[in-house]
C-alpha cells in the first residue's frame, strides 16, 4: 500500500501481533458483544494500524471509533482509511489540511463469479477488461477500485454510491485507475465541490489485489 499512496499519507500494515493487540476502551465499545473471532481480529488489526499511521504523522494516536454504518470516525483534523482481508490488514492516515480524503482496499486475487461480476461492472467496463492482458482477474481489480472509490467518496459526501455510479478505467501499464462518478450522484451530493473523478493506483501481488486513492485538497 505504501507505494500506492503519496508521501503525505502515512500507511501502516499489520504485523503478526497486531491482530490480537489490546484495543482502547472506546474502540472496544464499538465492537458488538456478538462479534465473532475473525471480526475481532480484523477490527483490532485495523485500529492498531490506524493508531500507528497517526503516530507516524506525529499525532497523538487516539481512538478511531465506528459510526452506526461502520464508517470509521477519525479524530478531528485527520482523514484515513482501513482495509482487511484474510491475512492482510492496513490503515492509512493524513492531515485533513493536506488531503481531502483517502481510501484503500485489499481483496483476495481470484476470479469473481458471474453473479458478482454482473453486479459490479458496467457493460463498457466488461468490454475494456476483455481486451486487457491475461493472467490477472481484472474484475477483482475493478471491484477493489470501486470499494476504494466508495471509501474516498463517502467521508466527504456522506451519500451512497452503487457500483454502477463509478465508471472505472484501468490502465494496466501504469498501474492506475480513473473513476468517473455518475452525474446524478454528483448533482444530488449535499456538499460543495463533490469529487467528479477519483484517480488511484493498484497492484496485484502475493495473492492480493490492493487499490488506493487520494482526493487532494483544492
Ligand atoms: C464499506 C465497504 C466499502 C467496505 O469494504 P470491504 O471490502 O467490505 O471491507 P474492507 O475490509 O476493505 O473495509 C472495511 C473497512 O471499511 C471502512 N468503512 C466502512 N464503511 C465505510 C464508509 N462508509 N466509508 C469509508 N470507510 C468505510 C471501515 O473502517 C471498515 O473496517 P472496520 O469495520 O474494521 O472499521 C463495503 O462493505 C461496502 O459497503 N461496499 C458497497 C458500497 C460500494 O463499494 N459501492 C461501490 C461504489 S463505486
Amino acid at each position: 500500500m505504501r507505494d500506492l499512496l503519496p508521501p503525505e499519507v502515512a500507511v501502516a500494515v499489520a504485523g503478526p501481533d497486531d491482530w490480537t493487540a489490546p484495543l482502547l476502551a472506546a474502540e472496544l465499545a464499538c465492537l458488538s458483544d456478538s462479534a465473532v473471532e475473525s471480526r475481532r481480529r480484523d477490527f483490532t488489526a485495523g485500529r492498531v494500524c490506524a493508531r500507528r499511521a497517526m503516530a507516524a504523522l506525529g499525532l497523538l494516536p487516539s481512538a478511531v471509533l465506528s459510526a452506526a454504518d461502520r464508517a470509521p470516525v477519525w479524530p478531528p483534523g485527520v482523514v484515513g482509511t482501513i482495509t482487511h482481508t484474510r491475512g492482510y490488514c492496513a490503515a492509512a492516515a493524513a492531515s485533513s489540511s493536506v488531503v481531502r480524503s483517502v481510501g484503500m482496499d485489499a481483496e483476495q486475487h481470484r476470479e469473481l463469479n458471474p453473479g458478482v461480476r454482473r453486479l459490479i461492472s458496467l457493460p463498457e467496463e466488461d468490454e475494456r477488461m476483455a481486451a486487457l492482458p491475461a493472467g490477472v482477474s481484472w474484475p477483482a481489480v475493478l471491484f477493489s477500485a470501486k470499494e476504494t472509490v466508495y471509501k474516498v467518496w463517502h467521508p466527504v459526501v456522506g451519500t451512497w454510491l452503487d457500483f454502477a455510479d463509478a465508471h472505472v478505467e484501468l490502465d494496466p501499464d501504469a498501474g492506475t485507475f480513473t473513476a468517473r462518478i455518475s452525474p446524478a450522484r454528483i448533482d444530488a451530493a449535499p456538499v460543495d465541490n463533490p469529487p467528479r473523478t477519483v484517480r488511484g493506483r493498484f497492484v496485484v501481488a502475493d495473492g492480493l489485489v490492493r487499490t488506493a486513492a487520494v482526493l487532494p485538497t483544492d
